[in-house]
């Protein structure tokens, strides 16, 4: 599994300073950049998901698409002690033994740590992701299905995954996961209270503020191609900390790799052509994931 490397090279005694190379990232990615920021930082929008007021709320989540492709909520109707569940289940199984990991991660696939509280946690993430797509939709002027039955429809994929960063004796120089935009339509995801998810804004980075309990919501690249590029996927990536483990819970909302993805009908017409290819969502995945032009 992805994590176990990260995973061992964090349990070697290191001299203090210095990490193996193959974790230094070139001088250009190396997080320092962050400091270049001139005047006041500009905050990631934060958007109270049970505002009662439609339009007004419409108008928060297109803008923050538009502008940032990411944004957080807050009163999104998931039960608080559920998402401490969550942690809890996550953080249990990192900080068993490594042998014991293994013996747990292998056998089964990633899906291995979902139990009653993943079940659960499923149910409301749904809810949250209809009520999404349904903002959305309606932001780009459409009817408030277009985006989830462009992205599937009740076939959407949920795949929840665990983001361990183990600390880093020089984080200037490594980062934990390297720039990129998430393939998913969107992506939903629950910190921990360590920092470390920066996106790339007016050419510079910015830092995600930890909110207790809020959700980050990823406008991934499915969204950009459905909405002809109007909402942006957004660029990021996470720093590691010297003394704390960082970790996060993304959902993924995927199409099937059958499915065909592509800028709506409705959104195109003389004056905007089409901006991205129609094609299987497991063509978009497979130029993703081997770096091929889309
Ligand atoms: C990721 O982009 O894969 C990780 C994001 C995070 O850990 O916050
Ligand atoms: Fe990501």
């Amino acid at each position: 599994m992805e994590f176990d490397r990260v995973q061992t090279v964090a349990s070697l005694s290191f001299d203090k300073e210095t990490i193996p190379e193959e974790f230094i990232r070139p001088e250009k990615e190396q997080p320092p950049r962050t400091a270049s920021h001139h005047g006041p930082v500009p905050e990631i929008p934060a958007i109270d998901l049970s505002d009662p007021d439609q339009e007004n709320l419409v108008r928060l989540i297109a803008e923050a698409s538009k502008e940032w492709g990411i944004f957080q909520v807050v009163n999104h109707g998931i039960p608080c002690d559920l998402i401490t569940k969550l942690q809890d289940v996550g953080k249990k199984f990192f900080e068993l033994p490594q042998e014991e990991k293994e013996f747990i991660a292998r056998p089964r696939d990633s899906k291995s740590i979902e139990g009653e509280v993943n079940e659960e946690y499923a149910k409301y993430m749904r809810e949250v992701a209809d009520k999404l797509l349904t903002t959305l939709s309606l932001g780009l002027g459409l009817d408030g299905h277009a985006l989830k039955e462009g992205a599937g429809g009740e076939e959407i994929e949920f795949m929840l995954k665990i983001n361990y960063y183990p600390p880093c004796p020089r984080p200037d120089l490594a980062l934990g996961v390297v720039a990129h935009t998430d393939l998913s339509a969107l992506t939903i995801l629950v910190p921990n209270e360590v920092p470390g998810l920066q996106i790339f804004k007016d050419e510079n980075w910015i830092e995600a503020k930890y909110i207790p309990n809020a959700l980050i919501i990823h406008i991934g690249d499915q969204i950009e191609i459905l909405s002809n590029g109007k909402y942006k996927a957004v660029l990021h990536r996470t720093t590691v900390a010297k003394d704390k483990a960082r970790m996060s819970w993304p959902v993924f909302l995927e199409s099937p790799g059958e499915f065909v993805v592509g800028p709506l009908p409705q959104l195109v017409n003389k004056d905007n052509p089409p901006k991205y290819k129609t094609k299987k969502f497991k063509d978009y995945m497979f130029c993703k994931l081997n770096q091929l032009p889309q």
